[in-house]
């Protein structure tokens, strides 16, 4: 290395801890409880753990919770416990290695098994997995995926793929309102609640103990209830999934902007957020990728 090497910079662009500190603490002010970190892959970040513990520490922050592919979550999972993550969601297609690799283009699925464990072990309040349904890919491990977070006391969440990026478009579409039936029916399940606040509609055992959330973008909206905006790395913000519509908080930051000013920026900005998404009448319209958006 060279002798004056000081050890890698972050690019200039990316907020700094400090920066998303300020804009998470202006959203909490302002009534937003509960903050998912995702990405991208958020254990990619160095210290994610200690971001983790700053924004776990804001007044009136309820629910810190992380989305990861889980792949480096054995050798961080203690330390993002300690930091105050308390809910965890794992993607996780397939439990079969081959169909794995092709999906992620990486052979992952041991290391997913092993950070998924080492997680559990550290008691998360609520471990979720991410199982994104794609005909003639997964579609027939549902209920192998369900006996597999049954066993573990994982929440399974099955998702519609979204026409995102040329993997989102080219990943056969499955309703998932079918399957929501079958499985209602074939594990005696009935309409449950569970934290988050997010998008899933939930089926629960009786009993309380096994849930399976859907997650419906395509096949049944859930516009009218979203409350979700997505801060981007470089600090913008993203105000639908499914919409170009953003506003970019990075250049106030860096202008030397107030709490107070800034609290009114994000109020404006989420006037933008559009009523809803259009992404079953123009799919081609989405052109963001996932990992650039945040799932
Ligand atoms: C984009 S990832 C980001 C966080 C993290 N890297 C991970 O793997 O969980 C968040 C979620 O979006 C889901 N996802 C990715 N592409 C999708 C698509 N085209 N449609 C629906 N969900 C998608 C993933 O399966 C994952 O559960």
């Amino acid at each position: 290395m060279p002798r004056d090497f000081r050890g890698y910079e972050e690019p200039e662009d990316w907020l700094s801890f400090d920066e998303i500190e300020r804009v998470v603490s202006a959203f909490v002010r302002l009534g937003t409880s509960r903050i998912r970190i995702t990405g991208g892959e958020p254990l990619l970040r160095r210290n994610l753990a200690g971001l983790s513990a700053r924004l776990s520490r804001l007044d009136g922050m309820k629910d810190l919770s992380l989305s990861t592919n889980a792949t480096q979550l054995a050798r961080h999972a203690a330390a993002l416990k300690t930091a105050g993550v308390n809910r965890l969601n794992v993607s996780l297609d397939s439990l079969c290695a081959e169909r794995m690799s092709k999906i992620t283009r990486r052979d992952v699925l041991p290391s997913i098994l092993e950070g998924l464990l080492a997680a559990k072990q550290q008691g998360f309040s609520l471990i979720k997995i991410n199982m994104v349904v794609m005909s003639g890919v997964n579609e027939d491990e549902i209920d192998g995926m369900v006996a597999f977070c049954r066993e573990h006391g994982f929440i399974l969440r099955l998702i519609e793929v979204m026409p995102m990026g040329e993997s989102g478009r080219n990943s056969g579409f499955v309703d998932l309102q079918p399957i929501r039936q079958r499985l209602k029916i074939r594990h005696q399940l009935v309409d449950g609640l569970i934290p988050g606040g997010g998008p899933a509609s939930y089926l629960t055992s009786p009993d309380g103990k096994f849930s399976i959330g859907f997650i419906t973008p395509i096949s049944r909206h859930f516009c009218a209830t979203c409350n979700r905006v997505r801060l981007s790395v470089n600090g913008t913000l993203f105000l639908c999934l499914g919409h170009e519509h953003k506003f970019e908080i990075r250049p106030l930051l860096r202008s030397g902007i107030s709490d107070a000013e800034l609290e009114d920026a994000i109020c404006g900005a989420i006037e933008l957020k559009p009523e809803r998404h259009e992404i079953r009448e123009k799919p081609g319209k989405l052109i963001r990728v996932m990992s650039a958006s945040g799932g």
